[in-house]
């Protein structure tokens, strides 16, 4: 449930990222509240996925003006230590292709070990921290035994999910975290998203181009297009009552939710 007035656990203002002289992506405000899903849509290439790395401090070579703050860490102007202690643990990604994302050569269990004992997390504490992550997000222990390549996308899916949960993420930024999945998976992936959000007060900021799916999640949706924002607002009214023409257009093919 979203406290009607609880404070935003991420906030940007006038966040510009440009490569040379081209603006990648940018926008002017967004605020991320405990229990609060924001969606950001727009078209390949908008700057979406531009705009979620530099959430993270995800910017080389590309150059950073505004405000980004997560948890009190303004993330544009941190250091890589500040980044790597807020990584995972305060904002977490979960990505398009999770098994990618995964070093190979590692058992899961080996990697969440890993990962939270980067975290100051280990023993007793990380093994109680482990078995609460997978059985929210319902995977089986026994799992752990596997590598990236022996378990199924959806299964991934909820493997960097539960890294997320297991470190408490306040934030966890999803890059079009189901297009990869087939139609079942994607529900269940967006489900478990969506209960982590109501029950843990967890702040999602929601990459997708699927209107469909951003309809079912978000409370907020930014209209993103050409690195630019062209709309935003409360998702009842950017999807029902949109007021750009680009919206209107995304919104015509998805004939469903116009309804
Ligand atoms: N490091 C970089 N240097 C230069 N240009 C970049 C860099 N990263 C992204 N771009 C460009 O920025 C633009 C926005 O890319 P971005 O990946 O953010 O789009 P997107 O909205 O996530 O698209 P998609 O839906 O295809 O994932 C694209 O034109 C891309 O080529
Ligand atoms: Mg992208």
């Amino acid at each position: 449930m979203t406290p009607v007035h609880a404070k935003p656990v991420l906030t940007v203002d006038d966040l510009e990222v440009r490569a040379g002289d081209r603006l990648l992506a940018s926008l002017g405000e967004l605020r991320a509240a405990p229990g609060e899903c924001v969606a950001i849509v727009g078209e390949s290439g908008s700057g979406k996925t531009t705009a979620l790395n530099a959430m993270l401090g995800l910017t080389d070579g590309l150059r950073v003006t505004g405000k980004i703050v997560v948890k009190g860490t303004d993330v544009v102007t941190a250091n890589e230590r500040a980044l790597s202690r807020i990584r995972g643990s305060v904002v977490a990604l979960v990505s398009q292709s999770p098994q990618s994302a995964l070093n190979p050569t590692m058992r899961l269990g080996t990697l969440l070990k890993r990962v939270l004992a980067r975290h100051g997390l280990r023993g007793a504490q990380a093994k109680e921290r482990t078995e609460e992550a997978l059985r929210s997000v319902l995977l089986d222990p026994g799992l752990l035994r596997r590598y990236p390549h022996q378990i199924s996308g959806g299964q991934a899916q909820r493997f960097a999910i539960a890294m997320a949960v297991a470190l408490r993420a306040d934030v966890i930024l999803a890059d079009e975290p189901t297009s990869a999945l087939d139609v079942t998976v994607q529900a269940a992936v967006l489900d478990l998203l969506a209960r982590l959000r109501d029950e843990q007060g967890i702040a999602l900021v929601f990459v997708s181009h699927d209107l469909a799916v951003v309809s079912g999640i978000a409370d907020q949706v930014v209209v993103m297009r050409e690195g630019r924002v062209v709309e935003s607002g409360p998702a009842s009214d950017v999807l029902h009552r949109p007021d750009a023409d680009y919206t209107r257009e995304l919104l015509d093919a998805v004939p469903a939710i116009g309804k």
